[in-house]
């Protein structure tokens, strides 16, 4: 068996699957290796992220700072299988996302990762209970279990009593916390981020980082996108990105 230290390019099929179970067994939720995503623009190529190579433990709580267009959001998509990479390899809890079809992707999404989005993205007719209930009925969960984990999710964020409202009826901090519920309630390994607090004054924004390490404390492991040091400071490592490079990695506190 090829020992975890050889490059990936050299390995075969089956190394490649030895490899993820080695990263799996090692606690490594998240390893990319020479990450690439190009897009075609008439005859410019952009490069959103060339050459990213990452590696995130189980229960790390993760900041990803950087420019505007340094390429955050496309590597954040590509950590959430939103997205497939141009080239490179991505281990998710030992799998080998990057060759995934679409349909293997959205489940092992469905099933690992949850996702905030910097708008929320919630459906603006359902109400809090509902919008919560969703990814479980894409998961197939039956509906007296469903209701139940999604009051109980709603409950934890301490939106027990706003569930039967809808978003426009909800307040921003609110708003945010029900997307962050719908992120957890299919119990993902991994809480992905971006910019959760940037539609957000700086106090509800501090309610929601309060949160965050309520679950980071729970051994959820946390990555989120910001552009303010403030929010990046509550986080236990910082990843600085620049034309869609690491520029940094460094440890906080
Ligand atoms: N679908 C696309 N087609 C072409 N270029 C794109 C596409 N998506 C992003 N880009 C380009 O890729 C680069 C990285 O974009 P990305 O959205 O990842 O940046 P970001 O770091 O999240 O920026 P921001 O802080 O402004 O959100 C940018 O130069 C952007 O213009
Ligand atoms: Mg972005």
């Amino acid at each position: 068996m090829a020992s975890i230290s050889t490059p990936v390019q050299d390995l075969t099929v089956e190394e490649k699957e030895q490899r993820g179970e080695q990263l799996r067994t090692a606690g490594i939720v998240i390893r990319t290796y020479d990450l690439w995503k190009t897009y075609i623009m008439g005859d410019q190529e952009i490069h959103a992220v060339s050459g990213v190579d990452i590696e995130i433990r189980r229960g790390e709580y993760v900041a990803i700072m950087g420019p505007s267009g340094s390429g955050k959001s496309t590597l954040m998509n590509l950590i959430g299988c939103l997205d497939t990479p141009t080239k490179g390899l991505y281990y998710l809890n030992g799998k080998l996302a990057s060759d995934m079809e679409d349909d293997e992707l959205a489940r092992i999404r469905n099933k690992e990762i949850g996702f905030v989005f910097q708008t929320f993205n919630l459906l603006a007719r359902a109400s809090a209970l509902h919008n919560v209930e969703l990814p479980l009925i894409y998961a197939g969960v039956p509906s007296q279990e469903r209701l139940a984990r999604a009051k109980a999710t709603l409950a934890a964020v301490d939106l027990e009593k706003r569930m039967h409202h809808k978003p426009n009826e909800l307040s921003g901090g609110q708003r945010q916390r029900v997307a962050i519920a719908r992120a957890l309630v299919n119990r993902p390994s991994i809480l992905l981020a971006d910019e959760p607090t940037g539609a957000l004054d700086s106090k509800t924004g501090e309610e929601i980082m309060a949160l965050f390490e309520r679950l980071y404390q729970e051994g959820n492991t946390i990555i989120l996108v910001t552009h303010e040091p403030d929010i990046a400071a509550h986080a236990h490592r910082i990843i600085h990105i620049r034309d869609g490079k690491v520029e940094r990695d460094e440890t906080n506190r």
